[in-house]
């Protein structure tokens, strides 16, 4: 069997959504310390201009777009007229999400849409600009930004959890088609990242990691290989044991721990 495709610097760029903050911003940091040229997308350009300062010291670099990844046609010609510029993109890190903490009641649709909207369709669109021409050039790497979060629907995420089992299980569906060809699928699913998006969070955060810490293990994963990049293992390791469990057994349990009152 031969080994499948890791993009190396000198092959070609490298492109992460959601740049400006948190993870993404950390690995776009990372890729470029480690001699990628990086583009760097979100909708935040004061933010995306101070990433590519950051970087001037580095061995590659990063240049900024200003896209937001619910809007496919925009998102699409950037790539289009960087592609044309820069030269191929071979290795993508589709990470670009959002959370907010939701309830059963009072239900908010909306907010449970956006969500959807971003976290789903958002990476959707990024696929569609990258399959058919990974395909056509028999080479690439693309990593989706999951969670641990998409292993079993946690407390007070019925958007958030969701949306991410779905990632999880589009991108288990792709790569059985995705390996013969040529392109290198990976999921991504971090536990607690310090970053803006837990800083909303008011319950604690057991094995909670540093982002450069996070930027360092996701960037090893990309060089590894393999389809799952899933960290720290204890978490990761809990929620899997947690989704074998009886439902009312993990019902009862996630309730106890979280202080939510147990069923009448
Ligand atoms: N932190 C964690 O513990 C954790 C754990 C598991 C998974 N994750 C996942 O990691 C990813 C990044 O999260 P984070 O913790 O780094 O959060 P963050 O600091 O809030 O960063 C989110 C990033 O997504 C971008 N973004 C949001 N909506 C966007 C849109 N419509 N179009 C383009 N970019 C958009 C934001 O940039 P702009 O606002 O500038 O557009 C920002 O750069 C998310 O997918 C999240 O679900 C995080």
């Amino acid at each position: 069997m031969t080994a499948l495709y890791r993009a190396q610097p000198q092959d070609g760029l490298a492109w992460v959504t959601g740049a400006s903050s948190g993870i993404g911003r950390g690995t776009a940091l990372e890729l470029a310390r480690r001699g990628f040229r990086v583009l760097a997308t979100a909708r935040s350009i004061e933010a995306l201009e101070t990433l590519v300062e950051e970087a001037a010291a580095l061995p590659g670099s990063i240049i900024a777009r200003c896209v937001d990844v619910t809007d496919a046609e925009l998102q699409k010609r950037t790539i289009d007229e960087i592609e044309v510029s820069e030269g191929p993109i071979v290795l993508a890190f589709l990470n670009a999400g959002i959370y907010w903490p939701m309830r059963a009641h009072p239900f908010d649709a909306t907010s449970f849409k956006k969500v959807f909207d971003v976290n789903v369709g958002g990476v959707v669109n990024g696929l569609d600009v990258l399959l058919d021409r990974m395909t056509a050039r028999g080479r690439g790497q693309i990593a989706i930004n999951a969670s641990v979060a998409g292993y079993i629907g946690l407390p007070r995420a019925p958007a958030y959890s969701s949306s991410k089992a779905a990632l999880i299980v589009m991108a288990e569906s792709l790569k059985i088609e995705t390996d013969s060809l040529g392109i290198t699928l990976q999921v991504v699913n971090p536990g607690f990242v310090k970053t803006p998006l837990t800083d909303k969070n008011d319950h604690p955060m057991p094995f909670l990691m540093e982002l450069d810490d996070a930027a360092r293990f996701i960037c090893d994963g990309f060089q590894r290989g393999g389809f799952e990049i899933t960290f720290p293992w204890q978490l990761s390791r809990i929620l899997k044991f947690l989704r074998l469990l009886p439902y009312e057994t993990y019902f009862s349990l996630i309730r106890k721990a979280t202080g939510l009152p147990p069923k009448p």
